[in-house]
């Protein structure tokens, strides 16, 4: 509730906190293949990055996750560092073809072993596991069986999910299926920028359906599954995005983009069915949605909460001559905002953050959100004397908490923010370059240095 004595929009709460609800879960967020390295270890096979890295000029430098951060060797460290900072919950993802090579068949224990101890390490430092299921390392087999645009793999995927349940369901609370469907159906099947790097329209749309359905199979069966309660949910990369003008055709641009990106998933997930424009505009391009009886049904089932991934927006117009409308959008032009950026060249718009929660309260509404994920690449100085100064990142923490703070003030109910990233680490086709951590890696060395922005968050924290 907004308090009479607030303060106005452009200032800057002195502490979040006290708009934020009691419980409100503070944590730091990675994925499996950023981090983990050991690619070739206890029976771990390739997924469809360690495949993708292998392709030349696939990934900058041509970098790849064979070591990463070397967590999976540092695991206990690492956790001891999470913990150091306080956090209540650390974010992190389950590497497919560790825990089920091959992506069928039956799991290997060592594979599991690796997170069973990271689930209880985390416990027992007081720090809550929030697992996600799948964050783009899907098994090599599986891709060469169709991948996402072929529909067993939403059943292959429950069936993991189901494994990756037996071993922590016990422990583990917070459930998330998959991390960005829209980045592995659209980025990795219709853009080539991602794994597995098709060029295909139509695959990225039948992956869209059979993530989402994987999604609802493996909720279903969590469910079932459950023997202490469990948070079950599904992590979006969502923006806000605007339209350049109010012209009819910038405002159709906007639509068209905005259809794919985002409700192409918030409407089957929480409203139960695909959006009629979206379904219309897909029909029309020739890649309709491969729905069979009773998939909204499994798909729309309750979530628990809804993570929400947050960098940016776009300022979309209508130009017969692009196609820069999220991957899928011709006739659309994204128009350059002039704005601070990260060293992704991403513009760093906190205001979006705000209004995108709202948007999602005021047209989603019911559903518990997350910020999964939010945080910016810089370019960091080497750390000097244990030190390593980061003041642009600590200012786009606190503007972005503060954005996220105001939504919340205004009726957003939001339950946790993770900062991305824990550490700096593998991103994806950029390589090594981008630097996303709270915590500065040497590669050479694997010495991990708490950067300002890991202190601030700390602090912040600490204060509430
Ligand atoms: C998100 C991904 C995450 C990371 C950040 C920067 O799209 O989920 O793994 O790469 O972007």
């Amino acid at each position: 509730m907004k308090s009479p004595a607030s303060p106005a929009r452009t200032t800057a709460p002195a502490s979040p906190h006290r708009s934020l609800p009691p419980g409100f879960v503070w944590g730091v967020a990675t994925s499996s293949y950023q981090i983990e390295g050991a690619a070739q270890e206890d029976g771990r096979t390739p997924s469809i990055w360690d495949t993708f890295c292998r392709v030349p000029g696939a990934v900058a430098g041509g970098d790849n996750g064979d070591v990463a951060c070397d967590h999976y060797h540092r695991m206990p460290e690492d956790v001891a560092m999470i913990a150091d900072l306080g956090v209540d919950a650390y974010r992190f993802s389950v590497a497919w073809p560790r825990v089920q090579p091959g992506g069928r068949g039956p799991a290997d224990a060592r594979g599991l072993a690796f997170y069973d101890r990271l689930v209880d390490e985390l416990l027992g430092r007081g720090v809550k596991p929030w697992v996600t299921l799948y964050h783009w390392d899907l098994p090599q087999p599986l891709e060469d069986a169709g991948g996402w645009p072929a529909r067993d793999t939403a059943y292959r995927f429950a069936d993991y999910a189901m494994m990756v349940h037996q071993a922590l369901g016990d422990r583990v609370e917070n459930w998330t299926t998959l991390n960005e469907p829209w980045c592995s159906a659209f980025l990795g099947y219709a853009e080539g920028m991602h794994a597995p790097g098709r060029r295909d329209p139509a695959a990225a749309v039948a992956a869209t359906h059979h993530l989402l359905l994987g999604h609802g199979l493996a909720v279903s069966r969590l469910r079932e599954a459950a023997t202490v309660p469990l948070q079950a949910g599904i992590t979006l990369n969502l923006s806000d995005h605007r339209a350049a003008s109010d012209s009819p055709e910038d405002r159709d641009a906007l639509r068209r983009a905005d259809g794919v990106a985002n409700r192409l998933y918030l409407d089957p997930l929480l409203r139960g069915h695909y959006p009629e424009d979206v379904v219309e505009d897909l029909a029309r391009a020739g890649t309709p949605l491969p729905v069979q009886d009773g998939d909204l049904r499994t798909i729309g089932q309750p979530i628990d909460v809804l993570g929400v991934n947050y960098y940016n927006y776009n300022v979309y117009a209508a130009d017969s001559g692009a196609d820069e409308g999220g991957g899928y959008g011709s006739g659309i032009r994204t128009v350059p905002q002039d704005v601070e950026r990260t060293a992704m060249g991403w513009a760093v718009q906190p205001d979006g953050l705000t209004s995108l929660l709202l948007r999602l309260a005021r047209e989603y509404p019911g559903t518990p959100l997350a910020v999964t994920e939010n945080g910016a690449a810089f370019d960091d100085e080497q750390p000097a004397g244990g030190r390593l100064r980061d003041e642009r990142r600590v200012a786009f923490l606190r503007d972005h908490v503060e954005a996220m703070a105001r939504a919340c003030e205004d009726g957003a109910d939001v339950r946790g923010y993770f900062a991305w990233s824990l550490m700096d680490n593998f991103e994806w086709a950029a390589g090594y370059g981008p630097r996303f951590g709270l915590v500065h890696v040497d590669y050479a060395t694997q010495r991990r240095t708490l950067k300002d922005s890991a202190l601030w968050y700390r602090g912040m924290i600490a204060d509430r």
